[in-house]
């Protein structure tokens, strides 16, 4: 049975206290509750990792990172590599946001040496992928997600594939209050996993955790995660709320 995800993308927000205080809320949680089959991981800023791999430690609180160099290691001022990563027990980095796409200008090629860089060291890469609204008005969602796919992340060899979450998340729902509904939702996962399937083969994609994100909240969780090939979310700005982070959760 694949693993169901909920992964919360905090972006550059939260103050060091803000952000202490939001990880100790969630680790409470964690060591109170049951989590059957479902991994629960924070994506703080960087600046923030060392506090929650602190905070998480031997809790089932997993920590990602939402960024990582796609060089190895050395002259490369400003940026953390998959290396440094790994040796502070961050186990996932999010990969190809639409936001590092648009304004970092992380091209298809950049994103597949992060992907492999990343996999290189053990760091499981929450790849991104969606649509912008013009494309899916021009009905081009679909080729839109395939070359996404194709072009950073169907180079890899099935054994790393396997080590892969995907998260579809539509340009147009992100920070938008517009969510795509259950069916747009479960109509692009099951496409994504079908191309998984033709790819590699039909266990590699029925192993493989595909999250939606876009605007998922407390209110939409459990309709959006009760379809079929939605394995859970990837959270951005309700995941700054512990409450409404932990609801999302419990949507399962
Ligand atoms: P949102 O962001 O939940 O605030 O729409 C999701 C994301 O960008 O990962």
């Amino acid at each position: 049975m694949r693993t169901q995800i909920v992964a919360g993308n905090w972006k550059m927000n939260m103050l060091f206290e803000e952000a202490d205080d939001l990880i100790n809320n969630i680790v409470e949680f964690v060591k109170t509750n049951e989590l059957d089959n479902t991994a629960v991981i924070v994506c703080p800023p960087s600046l923030y990792l060392e506090l929650a791999t602190d905070q998480a430690f031997e809790t089932a609180l997993n920590v990602g990172a939402q960024n990582i160099s796609n060089f190895e290691s050395g002259a490369y001022t400003g940026e953390i590599s998959a290396a440094m990563l790994a040796s502070m027990g961050v186990e996932y980095v999010i990969v190809g946001h639409s936001e590092r796409r648009k304004y970092f200008n992380e091209s298809f090629e950049v994103l597949a040496e992060k992907v492999n860089v990343a996999l290189k060291h053990n760091v499981v890469p929450i790849f991104c992928c969606g649509e912008v609204l013009p494309e899916r008005e021009a009905g081009k969602h679909f080729e839109v997600i395939e070359k996404q796919l194709e072009e950073s992340l169907f180079h890899l060899k099935k054994g790393d594939f396997a080590n892969v979450v995907i998260a579809y998340e539509p340009v147009w729902a992100i920070g938008t209050g517009v969510t795509a509904s259950p069916e747009q939702a479960q109509e692009m996962h099951h496409f994504i996993r079908g191309l998984v399937a033709q790819k590699y083969d039909i266990e590699t994609a029925e192993n493989t955790t595909i999250l939606y994100g876009g605007s998922c909240n407390s209110k939409n969780a459990k309709e959006l995660f009760a379809n079929v090939d939605v394995d859970g979310g990837l959270i951005g700005g309700a995941a700054l709320k512990p409450h409404e982070f932990i609801k999302i959760i419990q949507s399962f």
